[in-house]
Order: structure tokens, then C-alpha cells, then sequence
């Protein structure tokens, strides 16, 4: 079943510490092979370049507030997409897309240039998602994924176009607000 959102109901923003356990949460219940305990935490605590984001659903007041999650990496110019997942229950409504958005948006802002990511080959969302950016395919990681063997494709989206990216967020739904921008 697919919830019906209301106006700025989501509220993409900085994940903060004591997001943790529901990022984790969520996290668990998105991936077959979710990150290690205190991955999430390292990344808040690191001093090197990244940029952590969340999906709040700010009409729940008690229990998993957090619906979506995403982490990126800077890798000189390059803007590493290490994590993104959305809550089953939220998923279709263009919550992944903002989340893609925005991280590409402040990425560019903190000089990335271009993007890169590794995605299951059989996962046809996801694949959808970051085609639907301009992402490419360019590499495939035979077994790379350790669970069952899936081969990797690595992902290029060979620039991030700032003017292109607004245009696609100026069309999300108004479900969505963000902090950014
Ligand atoms: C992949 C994922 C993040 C997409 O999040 P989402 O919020 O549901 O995606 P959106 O609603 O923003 O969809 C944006 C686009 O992605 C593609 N897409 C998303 N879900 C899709 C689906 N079920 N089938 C086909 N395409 C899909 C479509 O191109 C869609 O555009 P459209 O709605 O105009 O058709 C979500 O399915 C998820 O969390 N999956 C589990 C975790 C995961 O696999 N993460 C990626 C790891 S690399």
C-alpha cells in the first residue's frame, strides 16, 4: 500500500546523532547486507569530506520518523554514492529521487564535478533511479556482492548539471520540502 503524503509532510535534511538508530533501523530493513554497527556513526564522526542526508516524516511523532537515508563520499572531485534507501511503505514517491538530488546539488556546491556509485545488477529500482539522473553504466564487478555472488555495475554520471538537476527537482511533488536550497 502507498501512503498518501500531504504538503511538505517529508523533510529532507542533515542526518544528526541522534537520528542513528532509526537510519539503522532502516537500513536493516532496506538491505539483505546492511552496513556494521557504528558504520553510520563514523560517517558523522569523520572529519573527511561527505555529506550524510535524511527523509523525515514530520507527522510522526513517535516511532521511525526517519524514511529515508543517504551517504556520499567526496573522492577528489568526485561525489561517491555510498548508501540511499527508502522505507517500503514510502517508496514510489519520488522521496529517493529529492535525497539523489539534493546530495548531487550539495555536492556540487563542495566542488564535485561528477558522481560514482556500485549498484546490484539485478536491482532494476535503483538501476531506474540513477538513469533517470544521467547516470551510465561502465564497469561490472563480476560476483561482487558476497551474500549470493550478484555482479556490481559501477555507475558514472561523467557531470553534475546543475541546471538540470533543479529542473527535475522543480517537478517533485510538494510532499517533499527541503532545507537546502
Ligand atoms: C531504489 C530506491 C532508493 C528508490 O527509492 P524511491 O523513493 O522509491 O524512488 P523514487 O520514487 O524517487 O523513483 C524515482 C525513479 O526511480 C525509478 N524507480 C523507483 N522505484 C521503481 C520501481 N519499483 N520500479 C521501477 N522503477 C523504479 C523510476 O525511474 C522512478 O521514476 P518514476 O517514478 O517517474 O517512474 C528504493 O527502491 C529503495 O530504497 N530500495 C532498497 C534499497 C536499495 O536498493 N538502494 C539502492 C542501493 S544501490
Amino acid at each position: 500500500m502507498i501512503l498518501t503524503l500531504t504538503e511538505g509532510q517529508i523533510r529532507l535534511r542533515r542526518m544528526s546523532v541522534v537520528d542513528l538508530p532509526e537510519v539503522e533501523a532502516l537500513d536493516q530493513a532496506c538491505f539483505t547486507d546492511p552496513w556494521p554497527a557504528g558504520a553510520f556513526a563514523h560517517e558523522l564522526q569523520s572529519e573527511g569530506p561527505n555529506l550524510c542526508l535524511v527523509a523525515e516524516d514530520s507527522r510522526i511523532s513517535d516511532g521511525q520518523k526517519i524514511v529515508a537515508a543517504a551517504v556520499f563520499w567526496f573522492i577528489l572531485d568526485e561525489l561517491h554514492l555510498g548508501t540511499i534507501s527508502v522505507l517500503s511503505g514510502y517508496r514510489k514517491q519520488k522521496i529517493g529521487l529529492a535525497l539523489l538530488i539534493e546530495g548531487l546539488l550539495l555536492g556540487q556546491q563542495m566542488g564535485a564535478q561528477s558522481s560514482l556509485l556500485e549498484v546490484r545488477a539485478g536491482n532494476s529500482e535503483a538501476l531506474n533511479l540513477y538513469q533517470r539522473l544521467g547516470y551510465q553504466v561502465v564497469g561490472r564487478r563480476p560476483g561482487y556482492y558476497q551474500d549470493n555472488q550478484e555482479d556490481a555495475l559501477l555507475l558514472t554520471l561523467p557531470q553534475i548539471e546543475v541546471a538540470k538537476l533543479k529542473m527535475i527537482r522543480y517537478m517533485l511533488p510538494n510532499s517533499i520540502k527541503s532545507d537546502f536550497f
